[in-house]
């Protein structure tokens, strides 16, 4: 599949070293290298069987670790603090939690293909915001901070990438973001069907065999979706629903109805983590969350460096921030049909703290935990309603349009979701009020000149899927 990396590399930055963009730049390459290692943000490129190249980088300056220390934390804060790897950590909601927990004084690392800005060069898209290189993010956090973030660069689908990056990091949880996550992205061709399907369920399977091989004690945090579940005539369980049947009682995993190629990836990864608790003793915690929205969090506001990507285009785009850009430069609101579709949100501060609850209160050894990850239900004619109104207190006179629906799915129903668990375990969430409409509104107007408006209408049909490779441009 030509828009797949073929090869990884995975490097930990030495703040105020040399920049180790050779790294990167060696991703699309073929070089035919057997070993060489050269010193300060260093690199080590060996030859592996299955690829034709596999970088790793390394460097000689160690990052803290549960034994180690680092000068900016004391021996005592380094011996206690736990290391989570925030797999996906360059996206969206990765790239919040990792900078959250870094906060915290977790011992983050991120790994990350970095695979999501391919998609944005391939479709020709680009995120609201101006985003820093992650290498630019990483320098940037530990000259605000004084926090080492570490990173390695590669594709968790190359086991032997993702083996190194647990073997070197030895990670007490791993949160685990880095998957192929647009419903419409995989729903444009056969290949990228089959794209989304391989390195959400392989990427995934790899963790878990990582877990089974080098970490067992490891707490697996994986991001499901509420999407998992459809939507069905009866109320959504957080994971679990008790059946009676002829007479007999039992307790059961609830029925998933996915609705694209996407959502059924997350279902096969649900059921790929359940077994493996199971027959192994993994202790997980599967977060079905909702649709995410907003952009700031206290960490991403601390430089522009740090900001976060902001998604609208009809790709990557989600229900409401898209709604708040498209009021932005005076695009009308694009509901799908009847716009009676009904799905959880959360603000994505409240995605970090769900995280954060879940790795410090884990599953027990063998435990499959799901949690439904999201704070408010509402539906799509009910978010452009509030988006209007916001939009009128601000001036801006928003208009709404009827768009056919490019997916299939019930235009009206019922939808009632439990999401108790995360507030039992201390969510305190932050509900979609006025104020952050408000400020929501006011962040896309200041970037409203970065809005390509030829890339706000759908343009993938659920119907019209086929096998030829598609572009899917303006
Ligand atoms: N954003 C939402 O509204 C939302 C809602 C529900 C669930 N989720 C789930 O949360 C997770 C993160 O979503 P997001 O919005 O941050 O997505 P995103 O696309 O912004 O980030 C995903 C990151 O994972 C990386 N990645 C993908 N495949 C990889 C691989 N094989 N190896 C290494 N890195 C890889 C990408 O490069 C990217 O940086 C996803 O699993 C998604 O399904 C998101």
């Amino acid at each position: 599949m030509a828009h797949v990396f073929s090869t990884s590399c995975s490097l930990k930055v030495v703040p105020g070293g040399e920049r180790p963009y050779h790294a990167v730049k060696a991703l699309s390459s073929r070089v035919s290298v057997q070993t060489l290692m050269v010193p300060r943000g260093s690199v080590i490129w060996s030859r592996t069987k299955q690829r034709s190249l596999s970088i790793r980088a390394t460097t000689l300056t160690e990052v803290p670790t549960q034994s180690g220390s680092n000068s900016h934390q004391s021996s005592n804060d380094s011996t206690k603090r736990q290391r989570v790897m925030v797999i996906g950590g360059d996206g969206y909601c990765g790239w919040a939690t990792a900078l959250h927990l870094s906060k915290k004084g977790y011992d983050v690392s991120i790994v990350d293909s970095l695979i999501r800005r391919l998609f944005d060069h391939q479709l020709g898209l680009n995120s609201l915001t101006p985003i820093a290189s992650i290498h630019d993010r990483v320098r940037r956090w530990k000259d605000v901070t004084g926090k080492d973030i570490g990173l390695y660069i590669g594709d968790i689908c190359d086991f032997e990438f993702l083996a190194e990056a647990f073997k070197s990091f030895e990670p007490d949880a791993v949160v685990h973001f880095g998957e192929q996550r647009s419903a419409p992205y995989s729903m444009i061709d056969r290949s990228r069907a089959i794209f989304t399907q391989h390195n959400n369920v392989i990427g995934t399977l790899n963790v878990l065999f990582a877990i089974k091989e080098f970490r067992e004690e490891c707490h697996l945090v994986k991001l499901g979706t509420m999407g998992e579940y459809g939507t069905p005539n009866i109320d959504i369980e957080e994971g679990y629903i008790t059946i009676t049947h002829n007479g007999r009682t039992d307790t059961l995993p609830y029925p998933k109805q996915a609705s694209s190629f996407y959502h059924l990836s997350k279902v096969h990864d649900s059921h790929n983590i359940a077994f493996t608790c199971k027959a192994w003793g993994i202790r997980a915690t599967d977060l079905n969350q909702g649709v995410v929205y907003g952009v700031r969090t206290d960490e991403t506001e601390m430089h522009e460096e740090l900001r976060n990507r902001f998604d609208y285009d009809g790709v990557f785009g989600t229900a409401l921030n898209r709604f708040c850009v498209q009021a932005a430069v005076g695009h009308p609101l694009t509901v799908y049909g009847k716009g009676g579709q009904t799905r959880g949100y959360l603000d994505i501060r409240d995605t970090v703290q769900c995280v954060e609850l879940a790795i410090a209160n884990p599953a027990n050894p063998g435990e499959f935990r799901v949690f439904n990850q999201f704070t408010e239900q509402f539906s799509v004619n009910q978010l452009a309603a509030l988006v209007t109104k916001a939009g009128a207190k601000l001036g801006i006179d928003v208009q709404t349009t009827t768009v056919p629906n490019p997916r299939v799915e019930a235009e009206e129903h019922y939808y009632n979701a439990k999401h108790t668990k995360l507030i039992d375990l201390g969510l305190r969430p932050h509900l979609l009020s006025d104020s952050l409409l408000d400020s929501l509104l006011n962040f896309a107007v200041q970037f409203e000149d970065r809005v390509d408006k030829k890339q706000i209408m759908p343009s993938v049909s659920w119907k019209k899927i086929g096998v030829k490779p598609k572009t899917v441009a303006a």
